[in-house]
């Protein structure tokens, strides 16, 4: 292979490694995105939220902790973007005080408010798995 040749060869397959990579992620995040939302479960065969499945049919709802824990802390422990902190009950009243009591604060957490996302993310949770998570976290 003369020089100018391979000079211009080795760039090209860095370009087409990168190309392919960068296809993969591609293909993997858009599989992430429009993955079914919910899946059909055959009885006897293994299949992914059969607990979860299993769990709502049996009415045995999530502790407050669970879905603090897996919902809300994130934002809620360090008071992330303004909001306010778990176990400072005195910010959170302030704010029941203001919008309609608890009753008022829940709706806010449910349609969300500014940074608050609807529902804390957590969008399969009752109204009220919010209002006892909401219960906990202010002490209100
Ligand atoms: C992405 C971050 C984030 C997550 C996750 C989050 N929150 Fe919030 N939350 C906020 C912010 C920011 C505020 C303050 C919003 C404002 O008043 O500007 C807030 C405020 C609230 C309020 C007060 C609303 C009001 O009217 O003042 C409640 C209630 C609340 N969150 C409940 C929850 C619950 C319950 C969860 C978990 C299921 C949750 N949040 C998860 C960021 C979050």
């Amino acid at each position: 292979m003369n020089p100018i040749r391979s000079m211009l060869v080795a760039p090209a397959i860095a370009l087409a490694l990168w190309a392919v990579t960068a296809q993969a992620n591609t293909d993997e995040a858009i599989a992430e995105r429009i993955k079914p939302v919910g899946q059909v479960c055959i009885a006897g065969q293994q299949c992914q939220g059969v607990e979860a499945v299993a769990t709502a049919a049996a009415g045995a709802a999530r502790s407050a902790d669970d879905i603090i824990a897996k919902h809300c802390t994130a934002c809620h422990t360090s008071g992330l973007l303004g909001a306010p902190k778990i176990g400072d009950t005195a910010a959170w009243k302030e704010r029941a005080d203001h919008q309609g009591g608890l009753d008022g604060i829940l709706a806010a957490a449910i349609n969300g408010i500014n940074a608050m996302p609807p529902k804390g993310t957590c969008g399969d949770c009752s109204d009220d798995e919010l209002r006892a998570a909401i219960q906990k976290m202010s002490g209100l």
